[in-house]
């Protein structure tokens, strides 16, 4: 495990996986690096290559809607992705990007140590909660793994396209924020 400093610096130069030709930055997260609540999504857009910040585009603009809605905001948690350089033309993280990519987010939790993950969206579920996770039928519950709450909701993405999928979006922050409560995290 590496400490922040070398792991960081690691990232800025990694050239694991082709997405490293294409990228503009590498985006590797933001927050508190105590924080109790992570957020990861998938992987970053546009504007998160040109600024090097998750959830900064219209995205993130409806993550910080939603996190307002439980009196939160995105300094209260850390915000990752699973894979660190924007997919060209917002296409899927390949599984072997994602390969080459997770170890770093692994050793962002080990470092964090957080007792809530957020998954935001399938590919982040399926890749930290279980391969065969649908987003449809299991956001919103909970799994405990190493001591680490879990759950996933919908990918702001897609609830900016598909406003139908809000009112569930709604009953997994309510229940995130039964989670906070329950567990004591500091938010
Ligand atoms: N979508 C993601 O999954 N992550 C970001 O950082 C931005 C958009």
């Amino acid at each position: 495990m590496l400490d922040w400093e070398n792991l960081e610096r690691t990232c800025m130069n990694c050239t694991n996986c082709g997405l490293c030709q294409t990228r503009h930055s590498v985006v590797f997260g933001v927050g508190p690096r105590n924080a109790d609540v992570m957020f990861i999504g998938e992987g970053p857009g546009e504007q998160e290559d040109l600024k090097g910040e998750p959830f900064v585009g219209p995205a993130g603009r409806l993550l910080d809607d939603m996190l307002s809605i439980i009196d939160l905001s995105r300094e209260n948690g850390y915000i990752a992705n699973i894979v660190k350089c924007r997919p060209p033309r917002n296409r899927d993280p390949l599984e072997t990007e994602q390969e080459a990519c997770i170890g770093y987010l692994r050793n962002q939790v080990a470092l964090i140590r957080p007792k809530i993950i957020v998954c935001l969206g399938r590919i982040s579920a399926q890749k930290l909660i279980d391969p065969s996770f649908r987003i449809t039928r299991q956001h919103g519950q909970w799994v405990e793994r190493n001591g680490i709450w879990m759950s996933a909701t919908f990918h702001p993405s897609a609830l900016l396209r598909d406003v139908s999928k809000r009112p569930e979006a709604f009953d997994d922050l309510m229940s995130l924020r039964a989670k906070i409560r329950e567990t004591g995290a500091r938010v």
